[in-house]
């Protein structure tokens, strides 16, 4: 359960080795969390991370292994993870790739993999840790969408979709859970300077992962439903949301 001030003391990441995640477990651990499981591709990689978790305090920190692409694991992996580990205050479902968009326009393998770790893979682990969230009673699911969720563009429509998709289920399984002690948070960060995006020239209104892990505790600590990272995107989505299609698509990028 969260502390007596509401700050999260169990975490468990979907994605650990991610940068924005990585981030936000160190403004969680600042913040007294305890416990730490990063569910990763290979925890052997991943030790100089848990290490330098470890390094900061006193929490327990631990790396499991996790594929977003092997679906038919992810019941059994979340039951074996809550069995093991105990409640989670908080879920945070970071994995994700961006892909290359001429790639996936070409091949559509390149784009089936894209939605397949974007989208079906954070909806078949994510109906099993709702499930373990509503049985516990509490707890916060933290989903990693995008500003590219809210309206396609030509140059990553299916980084795009996928990123729709994903924030569509977060939203209706928010609305699902409502009641049930367990709150839903969808998280839409413009462009952020990790290694996803090392090889890009920065987008308009560019953030860092630290922008983006403060982001997530304050609207963890307000109970908000979408957080935008910076704010500012939420009203610069909601006009070019509203552009007619023959102006959007001609915004270069
Ligand atoms: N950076 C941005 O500009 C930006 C903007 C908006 C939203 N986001 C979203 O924020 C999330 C985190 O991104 P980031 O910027 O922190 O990028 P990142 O550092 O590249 O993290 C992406 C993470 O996804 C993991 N991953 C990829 N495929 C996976 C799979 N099949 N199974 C399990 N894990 C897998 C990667 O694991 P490995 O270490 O094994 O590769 C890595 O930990 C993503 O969902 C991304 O779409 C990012």
């Amino acid at each position: 359960m969260r502390d007596g001030l509401g700050s999260v003391q169990s975490a468990l990441v979907l994605g650990g080795t991610s940068e924005i995640a990585l981030a936000t477990v160190r403004a969680l651990l600042e913040e007294r969390a305890r416990k730490v499981v990063l569910a990763v591709r290979d925890p052997e990689n991943s030790q100089e991370a848990v290490d330098s978790l470890r390094a900061g305090g006193s929490a327990d920190v631990d790396a499991v292994p996790f594929d977003a692409l092997r679906s038919e694991e992810h019941q059994t992996l979340v039951d074996d993870i809550f069995d093991r580990h105990g409640d989670f205050d908080l879920v945070l479902l970071a994995f994700g790739v961006l892909g290359d968009h001429a790639e996936s326009e070409r091949d559509p393998e390149k784009a089936r993999l894209v939605v397949d770790t974007n989208f079906t893979g954070a909806v078949s682990v994510g109906v099993p840790v709702a499930q373990r969230l509503r049985a516990q009673g509490h707890g916060a699911l933290v989903v990693l969408s995008s500003v590219a969720a809210e309206r396609a563009r030509k140059a990553n429509f299916v980084y795009g979709a996928s990123k729709a998709g994903l924030d569509a289920f977060a939203q209706g399984l928010g609305d699902s859970l409502a009641g049930s002690g367990v709150h839903v948070m969808v998280v839409r960060p413009g462009f952020v300077r990790t290694k996803m995006t090392a090889h890009m020239d920065a987008a308009p209104f560019a953030t860092t992962p630290e922008a983006v892990a403060e982001a997530i505790v304050a609207g963890l600590r307000r109970n908000a439903h979408t957080v935008w990272v910076p704010g500012v995107l939420r009203v610069v989505m909601a006009v070019l949301r509203h552009l007619p299609r023959g102006v959007f698509r001609r915004i270069p990028g």
